[in-house]
């Protein structure tokens, strides 16, 4: 049988095509819309949206993502340098930098990291690790929805840059704001990486009524909010922005803890795209 499959490394599989739903499941997103927030709230959420990652952090510090070891397996580009060239690298929405700080152990003293994020604390917990070294690092405030980027960097200076789980927090009005932010932030020849959730992943079913801010959008329980993406959004915001799409794809993997007895299939999208060398 013909498939369009590609295995990726640790059990990861790259697939073009969108989820099948269920019955079951299409009945949990028609329920979904039984208690749309109301247009009051969601606006002042958008309002508040640095406000409640501040105060994610707060109550989480640095304990809930896990850092993010696949880095270097799924981007290749990290990798793909000689030891003495001087990298750029450039974290869009570090939270406490679970992206860069698994680099900075693996070695990399060819780059150059800088870390942004819209909550100050997110930036105190990334400057306060033990492995910050202001000497190759720079981790500073920035809103990814406005010029802010560029009193700390500047344009066209970055080899590398990554966007990890931040766009589906952002509100989708803003994308394009975000997608071109980052292109004017790399050099000519530069790669954006990005990973993040993919439509129907279960953390999207699991939703229920009194979360959904509109197509594909939620609130969660603390404010911070997430957007599932399918492939062809993504492809278009980034071309139109001005990228050559190398990657994108949905990446289908289970997310397994033996402690905890948890064994789920997640659904993320993946993507590589580079600003044109010329
Ligand atoms: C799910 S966390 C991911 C953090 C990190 N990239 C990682 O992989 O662990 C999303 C991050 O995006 C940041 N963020 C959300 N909206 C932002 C914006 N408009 N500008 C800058 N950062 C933003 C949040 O503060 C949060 O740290």
């Amino acid at each position: 049988m013909e498939t369009d499959e590609t295995l990726g490394a640790n059990g990861d599989v790259f697939v073009h095509r969108l989820k099948e739903l269920t019955e079951e499941e299409k009945q949990r997103l028609e329920l979904q819309n039984t208690r749309i927030i109301p247009e009051g709230k969601a606006s002042k959420l958008e309002r508040e949206a640095r406000k409640h990652w501040d105060l994610f952090y707060k109550r989480n510090e640095t304990k809930f993502f896990r850092d993010r070891h696949w880095t270097t397996r799924e981007f290749q580009e990290l990798i793909n340098f000689d030891s003495d060239e001087q990298i750029a690298f450039l974290e869009l929405g570090c939270g406490v930098g679970n992206m860069i700080f698994p680099l900075v152990k693996e070695g990399f003293t060819n780059f150059y990291f800088y870390a942004c994020d819209f909550s100050p604390r997110a930036v105190e917990f990334v400057k306060a690790n033990k492995l910050f070294d202001g000497s190759r690092m720079k981790a500073f405030c920035a809103d990814l929805t406005s010029d802010d980027l560029f009193e700390n960097i500047e344009e066209g200076t970055v080899d590398i840059a990554s966007l990890i789980f931040v766009l589906s927090a952002i509100h989708p009005t803003a994308w394009t704001q975000v997608a071109k932010i980052a292109y004017r932030a790399l050099k000519p020849g530069g790669m954006l990486l990005f990973r993040d959730y993919g439509r129907y992943d279960m953390a999207q079913l699991r939703f229920k009524p009194g979360h959904k801010i509109a197509d594909n959008f939620y609130m969660r329980q603390d404010g911070t909010r997430s957007y599932y993406f399918t492939e062809e959004e993504l492809a278009s915001l980034f071309s139109t922005a001005g990228f050559e799409i190398l990657m994108n794809t949905y990446v289908q993997r289970r997310t397994v803890n033996f402690k905890e007895g948890i064994d789920v299939p997640r659904i993320f999208v993946q993507g590589k795209y580079k600003k044109p060398a010329t």
